[in-house]
């Protein structure tokens, strides 16, 4: 079971690297970790259990989040009380976006910034992504609101950036009557 300080935290430099495409079949050690990943995610998005393991939530996690550089990411969207759809996609690309762009107004959150950050980060309202399952086969999802929100965020970890990058501490809320608040 993976713990919170599995986790890499924003300070360590890995988080800037850029993750390199997987080819297939994935090894058993990514796949072993993509269960990890998922379990983590799912648990720590349910009270009872992230109380008990002491997690974090978090809706998504991409590999370098564990240190691994490689590009492959999951995500756990909660759709109903305890109710979750699971998307793991290896080296996904956003292949299409819509013109209007969203921003959540609670503040972005990620697992390895453990601080809270104010400010607006302008995502996408809607994506298109694309990438492969663990066994290699096409897929293709539309993300829209926090799940398209989710797959930008952890995109980003793919390319080294974290959603802190977009927001300039001396202006947090710049532009944000451009956006739409969700
Ligand atoms: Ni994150």
């Amino acid at each position: 079971m993976l713990k919170n300080k599995d986790i890499l935290d924003e300070k360590d430099k890995r988080l800037r690297l850029v993750s390199e495409e997987v080819t297939f079949p994935l090894s058993k050690e990514d796949k072993d970790k993509i269960k990890l990943m998922v379990e983590y995610l799912t648990n720590s998005q349910i009270d009872r259990l992230a109380e008990k393991y002491n997690l974090r939530p978090g809706m998504g996690m991409a590999a370098i989040q564990l240190g691994i550089p490689k590009r492959y990411l999951v995500i756990v969207h909660e759709i109903a009380e305890e109710e979750f759809n699971t998307y793991i996609v290896c080296n996904p690309k956003i292949v299409s976006n819509s013109a209007e762009k969203i921003y959540v107004e609670m503040g972005e959150g990620c697992l390895s910034v453990n601080r809270d950050v104010e400010g607006i980060v302008p995502r996408y309202a809607r994506v298109t992504v694309e990438g492969y399952d663990v066994e290699g086969n096409k897929i293709r999802i539309r993300a829209r609101e926090e799940l398209a929100i989710a797959f930008q965020h952890e995109i980003d970890h793919l390319n080294g950036i974290l959603f802190t990058d977009y927001i300039d501490p001396k202006n947090p809320y710049k532009d944000e009557n451009n956006y739409r608040a969700i």
